[in-house]
């Protein structure tokens, strides 16, 4: 996953991205196109998705301006992917047999859409596209109607778009004092019998469900998605729990959970090897990620079809260029890869090592840049 709100990565970017994945066999890219800090993708019935949600008054998250290039012409922060990028990019994708999984966040990190249309909030806003991290009180407002229309055409533009079976919406970390103080809400909530809020967010998870099922597609949610009951075909990306409950209600999870999945997170505790302000968290060591078992301990065989696989997320606060996004996701996406596709029994740390060191010279043949493995760990017969 990668994410292009909190910082935007230009297509010819993710296309290096995407060159990157092929060679370590990584199948799915999962496209975190919308956040509060941004809305990256076009969508022609709403023209100010893009011209209001994608740009910011600066870099922001305390980074130096010129740790960037991706400004407009008048000089704000952002970028977005006309229609035409999206269509180039999925073209580029496919004939590396990538398949790419839109995200469309929602109900909450809901800032940028909220700053182009109000309206579709609980506040009525204004907004104002943060120029920092966090969770945001930007989410939309279930109790009417003409959200939901919102969404419906959104998503109906992104499945013109994305051919592919699943769409992202999201759905984690939604502060429910919003929902908890807007009269509408309790009103919504009350006449539908929903408990707290919690209900309500699983009310809307459950509407939008329903939207995507309707177009043929398969709706992936993070794992907050599970609280106050799982929408009927919902399969869930679990970041902070929840595999072994969804699995055994029967429904698919993808694995990524930050210990071991967060590329955001330093990859030493040594800060002073690291770039400044890199990253945060952690640390998510290159060994940590190749000791991971994607399949959750306690469950029972016959379930374990329902885990369809791991990924790297990297989120992008800290990370405003491609070289900085290629230092975090490489090495530690070889491990991952390598968790990925072979069986536990056959994973070894220093063979896995021994190959990187010559690995590194491909990464370099092809220009992206990793971190240093020998930074954590000698050459092999080295006397360090
Ligand atoms: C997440 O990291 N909020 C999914």
């Amino acid at each position: 996953m990668l994410d292009v709100s909190r910082h935007f990565f230009s297509k010819n970017e993710v296309e290096t991205i995407l060159d990157a994945m092929a060679m370590h066999k990584l199948n799915r890219f999962h496209w975190h196109l919308t956040d509060d800090q941004g809305w990256r993708i076009e969508i022609k019935q709403y023209p100010k998705l893009t011209q209001i949600g994608a740009w910011r008054s600066g870099v922001g998250f305390g980074l130096d301006p010129k740790s960037t290039t991706a400004y407009g012409p008048d000089g704000r922060y952002g970028g977005f992917y006309t229609q035409d990028d999206i269509r180039e990019v999925l073209a580029y994708a496919t004939a590396r047999h990538i398949i790419i999984v839109p995200e469309i966040e929602m109900p909450g990190h809901a800032t940028a859409a909220l700053a182009a249309y109000p309206q579709f909030s609980c506040s009525g806003g204004p907004f104002t596209i943060p120029l920092e991290g966090g969770v945001f009180t930007g989410i939309y407002n279930p109790a009417n109607d003409a959200t939901f229309t919102f969404l419906d055409d959104v998503l109906t533009a992104v499945f013109q778009l994305f051919p592919g079976k699943y769409v992202h919406i999201g759905g984690d970390e939604v502060p429910k004092d919003t929902w908890k103080n807007s009269p509408e809400c309790q009103a919504l909530m009350k006449r539908e019998g929903l408990k707290n809020e919690e209900e309500l967010q699983s009310w809307f998870i459950r509407r939008i469900e329903k939207v995507v099922s309707a177009h043929g597609r398969t709706m992936i949610g993070w794992s907050e998605i599970l609280q106050g009951g799982l929408a009927q075909n919902a399969t869930v990306m679990d970041w902070i729990g929840g595999a072994t409950e969804a699995a055994r209600a029967g429904h698919d999870v993808v694995m990524t959970p930050t210990a071991y999945c967060y590329f955001d997170f330093y990859q030493s505790d040594n800060h002073a090897t690291e770039p400044k302000a890199a990253a945060w968290g952690g640390p998510l060591t290159l060994s940590k990620v190749y000791s991971f078992d994607p399949m959750p301990t306690n469950l029972p065989p016959q379930l374990e079809s329902h885990i369809l696989g791991t990924q790297g997320n990297l989120w992008t606060e800290r990370v405003p260029s491609l070289k900085h996004a290629e230092y975090m996701i490489f090495p530690r996406e070889c491990a991952l890869a390598e968790v990925a596709w072979s069986s536990e029994a056959w994973r070894n740390w220093d063979n896995f090592m021994r190959r990187l060191h010559i690995h590194e010279q491909r990464l370099e043949e092809i220009g992206v840049n990793y971190r240093h493995a020998s930074v954590e760990m000698p050459e092999p017969n080295s006397s360090k």
